[in-house]
Order: structure tokens, then sequence, then C-alpha cells
């Protein structure tokens, strides 16, 4: 089932996303939703909050980039932390679903180990680069409550403003399906 995706100004955005274990309700149902909802949207990743759920969840697909220099990431990761980010910081332009038609430059460290639980909730700790690890970082932040349009200048931030208040009033042109803050 495709769920509506929240949109920029929902509070749950803002919420650190809490522990969840194996008994956590519907979960490979809410999972399979996610899935559906983010391919639908044509996303590469979607994290819990993004869908109404402040839990620390997320997946992501890399294979839409099509980069020969990364190989494919597929992946639900739960309860997951990072524990180290290393490498000189590269820009590179991010978007999300939950904040549609705006993409800035972020500056993020190109290489992360984490640590996560998978679907059957066995822990790993994995190093990841490159995409993946671009997308990690983005949606790992979902997971704490932080957005990309954060790590922008002040100046950005004030340009981007009246946008920021366009999506959160449901002004976006988008082919998904949103839930907009003010109108629940
Ligand atoms: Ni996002």
């Amino acid at each position: 089932m495709i769920l509506p995706i929240v949109a920029y100004g929902d509070a749950v955005l803002r919420k650190v996303g809490v522990s969840i274990d194996a008994n956590y309700k519907d979960l490979p149902q809410l999972i399979e939703n996610m899935w559906e909802t983010m391919y639908h949207a044509h996303g590469v990743g979607l994290a819990a909050p993004q869908v109404g759920k402040a839990i620390n969840l997320f997946i992501a697909d890399t294979s839409a980039f099509d980069d020969e220099n990364y190989p494919e990431m597929k992946k639900v990761f739960i309860n997951s932390e990072i524990l180290k980010e290393w490498g000189d910081k590269w820009d590179y332009e991010e978007g999300c679903l939950s904040i549609p038609n705006i993409r800035e430059n972020v500056s993020r460290h190109p290489n992360l180990l984490l640590r996560y639980q998978d679907e059957q909730f066995n822990w790993h700790e994995e190093e990841f680069d490159g995409i993946a690890a671009r997308v990690i970082q983005h949606e790992y932040d979902h997971c704490q409550g932080k957005l990309f349009v954060d790590y922008v200048s002040e100046l950005k931030r004030r340009l981007l403003k009246n946008k920021l208040l366009n999506i959160s009033k449901g002004g976006a042109r988008v082919d998904y399906k949103m839930r907009i803050p003010s109108h629940r």
C-alpha cells in the first residue's frame, strides 16, 4: 500500500525516532509499504518519520543512481547508529521526498561505519562509502529529527523560506500523495 509522505512542517519530521524490536506492530507490512511508497515516488531512500512513524527505521536502494563506481545497495536499517564518519567532506546536491522541488548542496564525509539491525533484527557493523553513505546519512538524519535544509547557510535558508512555507501548506507540485500538516 502506498502511504502519504509527510510534508515539511509536520512535527513528526522533528522527532527523534525511538528504537524498536521485533514486536513492533505490523512491522513487515510497514516495511513493505515503505518500499512501495519510495519506489512510487522515485526515491532512493525513505525514513519512517516520513510516513508518520517516529521510529528508528529507514530503507535505501541506490540502484537508481546507476553509478558503476559504486556497488548497488538495497537494505533495511533498523535502530541504526553512525559510529564513525571520516574522509574529506564532499558536496552533493540532495533532495527529499518531504521537501519536494528543492535541491541544495550538502557537505558530508564520504565514509562511515554504521551499526544497525536488519529486518530479522540481526546486528551488523558495516562500512559504507560514496552514494550509499550519502543516502544513509540523509535517511539517518531523518530518524534524528534532522533535515537536509538544516545544513544550508543562513542566507540560503532565508531564500528558501517561502518555498518551505508553500510546501508545508500543500502547495508543492508532486506526483505522489503527501500528508500536509495543516490539513490534518
Ligand atoms: Ni529525505
